[in-house]
């Protein structure tokens, strides 16, 4: 069953019932200000960090669900009220529609002879959120209309604000101007911020304590202010604050009014807080609230938008026979969310607990770096300054401070092999080797200063130093399955297997890292050798090879790659085993970076993941799920089988098998394994698959549940970002290299010919795939022997034609 359409013309999702499956959430804000919206107006807002300055309340584990957020009421005198976005009023819309596009959501509802569109979206450049809403009458009669638009502020640190009411119920304090509520809790003493609300049309009536305005046993969908068709007009210190306006709109029959809202954040110089005693500066919000009282300037910062995420999108677009394809790689595919929250906010992520993850920046790089190069380049310095001298990491770090986060530890063996691959791929992105020589610390020490190659260094340094009894890379803390806890032995309920226990141990080895490392030590050493750096090259190439030889002698299973070895010694992901006999991770990853491709296990090793871990919904990440707890590999066997690490359709690891298959050159089962986790080909399934069809989801339960194809936790995943880089390099094989971008496509049979207009370092190259039966490549006429198409300047066209 579908629950709306894309409306490709448009780059929108249109939803056309506010009876989702679960909500379906849009982003808003590009730079420092937030905010997740759902199609029925639920989310919430903030500045730069979901946990400490976040405007609006909301409540996750609310009944009824997705209340919460931005509360709009259209009540026509007499009648009974309803809500542009369906919630909270609930009341049954003649029509009801939510486009979500790029960067903004728009609600177009009818009732009773009213018309409605609302518009949220944040400008480019400021920190507030504008509503823009249009209301018309259409029938032949003359209407009063009441408009309540309504926000209930979150007390800043969105943790606090849910659990210290015995202090919280007591600091709540706001000031009230015609037409503006300012939310001011804490301004007295630490903050220098506030929030404000404003309504730019004149206003009838205002309400800043909740209780007032909904009645002391009220709820949202019915407040008792909106039933009486007034206003409490009433502010109080302390208890539930809020900000709502009532306004009067009086419509002639096909009439239409504007009524333009704006939420913001603004920040004020320590030293000018207040103009009076006890008076906060308002010149920031009354500045934007002067500037978008003009419906001008509403216009103008909306089509703003609208460029910047075509300037965005220019970068890559494909067209091919396939409609699917084409509006998930040009629009939804593209990572920018994920660039903006890491793992903090979403409708799974709270925004109170994850910093950003080491691993999870460096692989959500892969798939942003061509959209946004240079702020790819701030986030790698960022990232690679928590690093510890010895190669290791932090596994997080704050936003805000962009210091390493201790309180999820370290010892994450993966960790410093995803940065080299980030900063692989930002130099063959952007031809930019300057980022090499920049100075970067360690653990942010002032005085560790060194470049950032000598980082990368010690990054593939790590690993060789941290070898096992079977000379593998030791498991250390976790790797990238942070569930596989070989060294935790947890045995206390509520104990985090994440820090508990060593984190490292001597004995448990990953397989999966050693394809890691195959890889990057492999990319590194590509990386040494540009740069002249010919012996390092030379003594990195060697290690490579003995790993590859390690894993091909101790890591083989006989049908599939073994996934570790554990504490004892003993097999993990090996026919040996009752229970978890193959896991996905090291078959995708050891095809992906070349390992026993010319030996045949790689072939073997995919075509066991087909045998075995293949489902409707993609590829499994564990069979057979574990049934019971094992101690000895830790949070994995803590979920019931089918869910999660243990043997859900792990989404993230897909790609990697995507990418391995088209390694060995199957297209079409590369194809199909993408058509398989990408919610866009099976919409129709949506009662099922449950998350938005434009995105991609982290998790989708497994077989092993018994109810496969319910999909958890979406938006905020590196699958994002993998998908994204499987299906624009492996499958359409257009890859971004040092000296040119190289051109190998493995398409399914499905397609046979298709246009990929790609902008590389400020040049731009349309290239047209087209299968014959042999294999060519000419630009602009030149012809190309290793399918490499060299570095244009800057501002040129050229024309690539690419046979297969
Ligand atoms: C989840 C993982 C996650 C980890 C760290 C686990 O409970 O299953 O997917 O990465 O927690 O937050
Ligand atoms: C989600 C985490 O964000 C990511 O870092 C990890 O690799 C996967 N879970 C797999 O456990």
């Amino acid at each position: 069953m579908r629950y709306g359409f894309f409306d490709d013309k448009a780059k929108e999702y249109v939803i056309t019932t506010p009876h989702t499956p679960l909500p379906w959430i849009n982003y808003l804000g590009s730079e420092e200000f937030f905010g997740l919206i759902s199609n029925t107006l639920g989310g919430y807002c903030f500045y730069r960090d979901a946990k400490l300055q976040r405007l609006l309340r909301y409540r996750y584990n609310n009944v009824p669900r997705d209340t919460g957020g931005r509360f709009y009421y259209i009540k026509e005198r007499g009648r009974q009220a309803w809500a542009p976005g369906f919630k909270p009023c609930e009341t049954p819309l003649d029509s009801y529609e939510c486009r979500h596009g790029l960067g903004y959501t728009r609600f177009l509802a009818k009732k009773d002879g009213l018309e409605s569109s609302l518009t949220c979206f944040v400008p480019i450049g400021e920190t507030c959120e504008i509503h823009d809403l249009t209301i018309k009458n259409t029938a032949n009669v003359k209407k009063d209309v009441l408009v309540y638009g309504c926000m209930e502020f979150c007390l800043w640190n969105a943790v606090d604000d849910s659990q210290n009411f015995q202090r919280n119920l007591n600091i709540a304090e706001s000031e009230v101007e015609p037409g503006v509520i300012y939310h001011k809790t804490e301004y007295r003493e630490r903050r220098d911020h506030y929030a404000y609300y404003a309504s730019v049309s004149e206003t009838a009536g205002f309400d800043a304590d909740r209780d007032t305005f909904l009645g002391r046993e009220g709820d949202w969908s019915d407040p008792q202010m909106v039933r009486n068709e007034s206003s409490g007009n009433y502010y109080r210190v302390g208890w539930y604050p809020i900000g709502c306006h009532r306004l009067e709109v009086a419509l002639e029959p096909g009439e239409s009014k504007r009524l333009t809202f704006i939420l913001g954040y603004a920040k004020n110089p320590r030293d000018k807080k207040f103009i009076a005693p006890g008076v906060i500066r308002k010149d920031t919000a009354k500045r934007v609230i002067g500037q978008f009282s003009d419906p001008a300037a509403v216009d103008a910062a909306f089509e703003a938008l609208a460029g910047y995420w075509d300037g965005l999108l220019a970068k890559f677009s494909v067209e091919s026979g396939d409609e699917t394809l084409n509006r998930m790689v040009n629009v939804w595919h593209q990572c920018m969310v994920t660039f903006n929250m890491s793992r903090s906010a979403s409708f799974y992520e709270t925004g109170t607990g994850r910093g950003m993850g080491f691993r999870d920046s460096c692989q959500d790089l892969y798939g942003f770096v061509h959209i946004v190069p240079d702020r790819a380049r701030e986030r790698i310095i960022d990232i690679a300054s928590i690093q510890f001298e010895d190669g290791s990491t932090y596994h997080q770090y704050q936003p805000l401070t962009k210091r390493g986060n201790n309180d999820i530890g370290g010892g994450f063996s993966d960790d410093p092999l995803w940065l080299v691959g980030a900063v692989c791929a930002y130099v063959k992105e952007t031809g930019d080797f300057t980022i090499l020589d920049v100075p970067t610390p360690f653990n942010n020490v002032p005085g560790t200063e060194v470049p950032l190659m000598e980082h990368l260094r010690r990054c593939v340094r790590f690993t060789v130093e941290h070898l096992g009894p079977h000379k593998l890379p030791l498991m250390g803390r976790a790797d990238w399955n942070d569930c596989l806890n070989l060294n935790c032995f947890s045995e206390e309920p509520g104990e985090s297997f994440q820090t508990f226990g060593p984190s490292e141990g001597p004995v448990a080895e990953s397989v999966f890292v050693a394809a890691l490392f195959v890889k990057y030590a492999g990319e590194y050493a590509g990386l040494c050798e540009t740069v002249g750096l010919d012996d390092e090259a030379k003594a990195v190439r060697g290690q490579v090879e003995t790993m590859e030889r390690t894993i091909l002698s101790e890591g083989w299973d006989g049908k599939w790659f073994l996934r570790a070895y554990d504490a004892f010694g003993a097999k993990v992901g090996s026919s040996e085993n009752d229970e978890g006999k193959i896991y996905i991770e090291p078959q995708g990853f050891c095809a992906l970076a070349g390992v026993g491709v010319s030996e045949g296990y790689a072939l073997q090793a995919l075509d066991s993941v087909r045998e075995n871990l293949l489902g409707e919904y993609g590829a499994e990440l564990l069979a057979p799920c574990y049934t019971r707890y094992h101690v000895e590999l830790g949070e994995i066997s803590s979920y019931p089988p089918g869910f999660k690490e243990n043997g859900s359709v792990f989404c993230h690891n897909n790609p990697w098998v995507i990418i391995g298959e088209t390694v060995l050159g199957r297209g079409n089962y590369a194809f199909d394994l993408y058509r398989r986790i990408c919610p866009a080909f099976f919409e129709d399934k949506s009662e099922i698959h449950e998350t938005e069809p434009y995105c991609m989801p982290q998790t989708v339960t497994g077989r092993a549940t018994g109810e496969p194809g319910h999909a958890k936790n979406s938006w905020l995943t590196g699958t994002a970002s993998w998908v994204f880089v499987a299906v624009s390099q492996a499958i359409l094989g257009i890859q971004p290299d040092y000296n040119g971008l190289r051109i190998k496509p493995c398409l399914p049979d499905s397609i046979n010919g298709l246009t990929v207009t790609r902008v590389f370092r400020g040049a731009k190259y349309i290239i047209r795939i087209k299968r014959t039966g042999t294999a060519s490549l000419s630009a602009d006429g030149v012809s190309s022997e290793n399918f490499e198409v060299p570095v244009k300047p800057a501002g040129t066209v050229t024309e690539v034609e690419c046979t297969i």
